[in-house]
């Protein structure tokens, strides 16, 4: 296999396709659409308000699947939404860690039953519209309460992520939503990378939605995010 194939192979279990789109039909054509081109489908509110957990099992049959739901009640209630989603089978679940160092341990014990899933935490979201010092310093803030609570990462921008790396260290998985390319529209994103910044700047998953999802082939889209993320692989 010619090396460029196998650096994109090994991104696309780097590449997480956020499935926002409001019902199962549109949910499974996408899946379908994209097929063995990524490895990963995120189902988020939308999704899983409009279909719940039946779909979420069948898409998790073809790809890995990370639960986006983003958790922030009570510890209690917390845990026990954690041990709802271990029970489901998905291998990425998460939680804001703006709900506390107690909220976190709860649900970090809630998931230590469930090895294969990660639980990690939203620090701050990438829409914030906060400053981007400022937005380094409390998400750097958040990702290390969320290592010492026990929890396996956090999802971060392209732009916190090498600095949270640094202080957590290289284990410490950093999911980065806000990637756009090619001159694209924003929408609501803040703080953006196209996706070889992004793998460049130490992010360990991408996450991408609407540059897939609107594209005129998605399959297309997620090839040429593939590709660009390969190319400053090491
Ligand atoms: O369409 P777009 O690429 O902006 O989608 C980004 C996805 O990542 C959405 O599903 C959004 O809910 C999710 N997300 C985010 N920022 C976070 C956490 C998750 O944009 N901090």
């Amino acid at each position: 296999m010619p090396v460029a194939m196998m650096q994109n192979d090994l991104m696309k279990n780097r590449l997480m396709v956020a499935l926002d789109v409001d019902h199962r039909d549109a949910a499974l054509a996408m899946r379908d659409q994209l097929g063995d081109a990524v490895g990963w489908l995120k189902v988020g509110l939308r999704l899983f308000v409009a279909e719940g957990p039946d779909l979420v099992r069948n898409l998790n049959r073809s790809h890995k699947l990370f639960l986006d739901l983003k958790f922030h009640d009570i510890p209690n209630t917390v845990a026990q939404a954690v041990e709802s989603a271990g029970g489901l089978g998905v291998d990425m679940i998460n939680v804001h860690a703006g709900g506390g160092e107690e909220m976190l341990k709860a649900a970090a014990k809630a998931a230590a039953s469930y090895p294969h899933m990660k639980l990690i935490a939203v620090t701050v979201l990438t829409s914030d519209p906060m400053p981007k010092e400022q937005a380094r310093i409390v998400a750097l803030e958040r990702a290390r309460l969320a290592q010492d609570a026990g929890l396996a990462g956090i999802v971060c921008s392209v732009h916190e992520a090498a600095a949270i790396k640094q202080a957590c260290g290289s284990d410490f998985i950093t999911v980065t939503p806000g990637i756009r390319w090619g001159g694209q529209d924003t929408q609501d994103q803040k703080r953006v990378a196209d996706p070889a910044s992004a793998i460049a700047g130490g992010s360990d998953y991408l996450v991408v939605g609407r540059p897939i999802l609107h594209a005129a082939s998605p399959r297309d889209a997620a090839l040429e995010a593939l590709a660009m993320m390969a190319s400053v692989a090491a």
